[in-house]
């Protein structure tokens, strides 16, 4: 296989655009084009003014500034970028099924298959087609039937890269992963020979000892378990903290006092109203739909109760909020701040703020809604998918703000779902002075001192400790 000149990114949305820019960034030599059907996203990642790029990431933008352009391209002409290239990533989105077999929990492989059948057709010399997106275990083998069947001649190896960053920090997390993972056909000769050109690209920024290479299959499930064992983490520190709620125990000190045991370790023990983003919860019901289909029911039920239990634990703050403004929130005024799955990141999919505010709106609250970051149309479109009420009765009983003084005025309580640090910064004797009484604060993401509020006057919930 001859040395990579061109790279092609299909998709261009929360990883393909920051993996791309990074690999750019590195690689001087390397061309990058990142395609997208979606001519909007595209036309924003060619803004004139690099801060209007679709995707807010910290650090992103001086990145994109620094190769777009010169090594980075940005385009709709899908056929054109494939044909150029030598190695294609597929970065398209692969969401839970909506519709029949697996509908729920399966993965939809429709866009990947899109992809595939498009690489095939136009493709006239060799490629290496890296699947990036997470995919089900065993995607590979239906990539290759589709590349392979098209009889002209042109070969492909296929090779799993997933990607491990998190929102928020994802270009620290490229610049600086904790590994790479590379899975290919190690059993041939050819396959061996793409999966070294791939680690070459990494090699030019990465350490070759955290560079693994390994069968595809094994790539492909290593992605899969490291989102279950995160998203389990989440969850088995939300579980304790209805426990420490009842028992006069402190989730904060208890995460603490278990994460210096350096077996257990400290990272991903921050209690919350529950995860969310793109990738945690469908990759479960991915696990659980792949398990189900061996057989293996109780393998399936294990990982399944990650989400009962993040489904639980957004239910129980909404709740909690109902039951401390004296069991009815009807007609009453409640702030939300944040709306993002996490902070630092524009992305809501999933967001546990989505899932509170539609328990509140079925309550008859007046929700009013404050970000940082995302924009009014969004919080909206959030809400119409889930389809619980009409567009029109979505907004009439929720209000976006753009200030978060404005959002906490004369509100009966606040409730913090995204953990931004302005929030921390916010001054709170002010926020109180405007609200009804008694003021409720109901933080979700124990990013305020309880103590610190409640001296101010405030009726304030933290979560996994007792009031
Ligand atoms: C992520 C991960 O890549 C993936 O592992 C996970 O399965 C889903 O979410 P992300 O980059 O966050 O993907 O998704 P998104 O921001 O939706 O970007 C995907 C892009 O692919 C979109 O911009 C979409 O327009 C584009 N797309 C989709 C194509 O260009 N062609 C298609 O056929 C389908
Ligand atoms: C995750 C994985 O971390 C990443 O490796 C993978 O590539 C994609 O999925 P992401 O979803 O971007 O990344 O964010 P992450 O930081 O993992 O947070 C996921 C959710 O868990 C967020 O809603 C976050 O607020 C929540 N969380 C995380 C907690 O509630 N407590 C924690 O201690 C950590």
């Amino acid at each position: 296989m001859q040395k990579i000149k061109n790279i092609c990114c299909i998709g261009a949305g929360y990883v393909g655009g920051p993996t791309m820019a990074v690999i750019a960034q590195k690689c001087p030599e390397i061309n990058v084009t990142v395609v997208d059907i979606n001519e909007k996203r595209i036309a924003a990642w060619n803004d004139e003014n690099v801060e209007n790029i679709p995707i807010y990431e910290p650090g992103l933008s001086d990145v994109v500034k620094e190769s777009r352009g010169r090594n980075l391209f940005f385009s709709t002409d899908v056929d054109a970028a494939i044909k150029n290239a030598e190695m294609i990533f597929i970065s398209v989105n692969t969401p839970t099924k909506t519709y029949g077999v697996g509908k729920g929990m399966a993965a939809d492989l429709k866009w990947i298959e899109l992809c595939a059948r498009q690489i095939a057709r136009v493709s006239i010399t060799d490629k290496i087609v890296v699947e990036k997106s997470t995919l089900p275990v065993r995607t590979a083998e239906a990539l290759k039937s589709i590349l392979e069947n098209t009889g002209n001649g042109v070969k492909f190896q296929i090779l799993s890269n997933p990607e491990f960053l998190a929102e928020g920090t994802a270009v620290e997390d490229l610049m600086d992963p904790d590994r790479v993972l590379i899975g290919g056909d190690i059993d041939t000769e050819e396959g061996r020979t793409a999966i070294q050109t791939l680690v070459d690209v990494y090699a030019h920024w990465v350490n070759k000892e955290n560079i693994l290479t390994t069968n595809v299959w094994s790539s492909e499930l290593s992605k899969l378990t490291a989102n279950a064992f995160l998203a389990q983490r989440v969850s088995s520190i939300n579980a304790m903290s209805e426990l420490c709620e009842k028992t006069g125990a402190d989730v904060n000190e208890v995460a603490r006092a278990i994460g210096m045991d350096s077996r257990i370790g400290s990272k991903f023990l921050k209690s919350s109203v529950g995860f969310g983003g793109s990738c945690f919860q469908k990759d479960i019901l991915n696990l659980v739909y792949i398990a189900k289909r061996f057989g293996l029911q109780e393998v399936a039920d294990y990982w399944e109760q990650v989400i009962i239990m993040n489904d639980h634990q957004k239910r129980r703050f909404a709740m909690n909020i109902v039951e401390s403004l004296f069991n009815t929130v009807s007609g009453k005024k409640i702030a939300l701040l944040g709306w993002a799955f996490k902070k630092d990141t524009n992305d809501t999919r999933e967001s546990a703020a989505i899932y509170v505010a539609d328990y509140l709106l079925n309550e008859h609250a007046e929700v009013v809604v404050y970000d940082p970051k995302v924009k009014p149309e969004q919080i909206y479109a959030d809400l119409d998918y889930l389809g619980t009420r009409t567009e029109e009765e979505n907004r009439a009983l929720l209000t976006v703000v753009n200030e978060p003084y404005k959002a906490c005025k004369e509100a009966h309580a606040v409730a913090i779902l995204t953990e931004w640090d302005e929030f921390k910064a916010y001054d709170w004797q002010h926020i109180y002075d405007a609200m009804l009484k008694p003021a409720f604060v109901f933080d979700g993401r124990n990013i305020l001192d309880i103590n610190d509020l409640k001296r101010i006057g405030f009726v304030a919930h933290g979560i996994g400790m007792t009031q």
